[in-house]
């Protein structure tokens, strides 16, 4: 079902009359700067988002800025960091949209996903659980266990988001190669273009 609106949302919206028009999706994938422009975006954002939050992260984990109360440290840099990931998801959207099938079958990307739900979920966590009693623990040279636990898991996830989405571009398991079954499986390459070719070179059905 994903999989028919994705291909639905490539080779149809917005597409004109006439056989030639291209769908919106095919327009961004094809078209010469703007999609480096959003690829360059997402990239140079990272600095400002990933920047500002592991700093963010290394004061609750006790590490820097000992001295410096966090919310002086939150308060003056997460004004940066909410700007720097919504351009990160406005670009990465779009990314994902010009070219959504091909990300769709590739593992890279729907890893890079799951670290980025955890990322979510302990964004949450943190802001609606631990972060309820900061008074008790605002001007701690080390603050907490639940509050390092929670910004370890911020700083590892993020970092995974990145080493993973880093990857996206590269083609060594895309599907139609001799792949093991589990990543033929895990990037659902039977149902892709390639189709799915096991280690035998096999096309499997
Ligand atoms: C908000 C946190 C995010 C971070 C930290 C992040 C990080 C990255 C990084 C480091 C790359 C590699 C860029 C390169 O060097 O080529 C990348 C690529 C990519 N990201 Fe994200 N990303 C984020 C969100 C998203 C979202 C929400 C999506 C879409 C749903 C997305 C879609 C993509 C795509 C499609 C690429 C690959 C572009 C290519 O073909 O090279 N990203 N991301």
């Amino acid at each position: 079902m994903i999989r028919d609106f994705l291909v639905w949302m490539a080779t149809e919206l917005g597409k004109g009359p006439g056989d030639t028009a291209l769908s919106w999706s095919d327009a961004l994938a094809s078209s010469l700067n703007f999609w480096g422009l959003l690829e360059g975006t997402h990239v140079l954002t990272l600095i400002l988002f990933a920047g500002t939050i592991f700093v963010v992260d290394l004061r609750l984990l006790g590490l820097v800025f000992r001295k410096t109360p966090v919310s002086v440290i939150s308060d003056r840099i997460l004004p940066l960091t909410i700007f720097g990931i919504s351009l990160m998801l406005i670009t990465g959207l779009a990314l994902f949209y010009a070219k959504p099938l091909v990300y769709y079958h590739n593992l890279w990307f729907r890893i890079k996903l799951v670290f980025l739900a955890i990322a979510f979920i302990n964004i949450l966590w943190f802001h609606f659980r631990v972060q309820r009693d900061v008074a008790a623990w605002d001007t701690l040279e080390r603050p907490p266990a639940r509050v390092r636990a929670s910004a370890a898991i911020s700083l590892a996830s993020w970092i995974l988001v990145i080493f993973f989405g880093r990857y996206i571009a590269y083609d060594w398991i895309n599907c139609g190669k001799p792949l093991p079954d589990w990543i033929n499986v895990a990037q659902e390459c039977r149902t892709s273009e390639s189709g799915a070719v096991n280690l035998r070179g096999d096309l499997l059905q």
